[in-house]
């Protein structure tokens, strides 16, 4: 091979290279798609709420299905809030609903994020229990949980 075209394959590796990774995060590095992920993070957090709330309400879920709601509602409790709740992505980024104050006190923000699976695992604990009741408190106390953060930390929706 020549010196131009082993030049030109490395210079082709090397931006493919770039490419694959930029290609892994350009959407997630952009702020208006990390508000939008998180947007879509919480709606999991919503809908596995939702899933207990309508079994405990007899209103059509299944005892699957919110065992199912409370496992998606786990998972993202496991993940870490830096990756939810990027620097940048306050109100006045798209949509956000998300106030400054929640970076400003990001240590009460860490320990809201932190309640959320204690909480979520008792829930699972009672789904898998099957005590009715006991699923109906424990889904109260991990709603509390979003509560505390939304109070303090979300944008009141109109
Ligand atoms: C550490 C803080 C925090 C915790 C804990 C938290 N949230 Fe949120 N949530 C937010 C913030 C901030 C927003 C606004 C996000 C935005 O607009 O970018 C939000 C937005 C939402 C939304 C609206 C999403 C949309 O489409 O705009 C839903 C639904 C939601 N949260 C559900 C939940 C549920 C359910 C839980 C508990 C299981 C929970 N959240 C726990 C901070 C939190």
């Amino acid at each position: 091979m020549n010196n131009r075209v082993v030049n030109a394959l490395a210079a082709a590796s090397v931006s493919a290279l770039l490419f694959a990774s930029f290609g892994g995060s350009a959407g997630a590095a952009d702020p208006a798609e990390q508000v939008k992920d998180r947007q879509q993070t919480m709606k999991k957090l919503g809908g596995g709420m939702g899933a207990v709330a309508k079994f405990v309400k007899n209103e059509g879920a299944t005892a699957e299905d919110a065992a199912k709601g409370a496992e998606a509602v786990l998972a993202v409790a496991a993940m870490d809030p830096k990756t939810i709740f990027p620097q940048g992505t306050a109100v006045g980024v798209a949509d956000s609903a998300a106030k400054p104050e929640l970076w400003q006190s990001w240590s009460v923000a860490q320990e809201r994020w932190s309640a959320m699976k204690p909480a979520a695992e008792k829930l699972d604990a009672a789904i898998k229990g099957g005590d009715r009741a006991q699923i109906a408190q424990a889904l109260g106390a991990t709603s509390k949980t979003c509560g505390s953060c939304h109070e303090d930390f979300r944008v009141k929706k109109q």
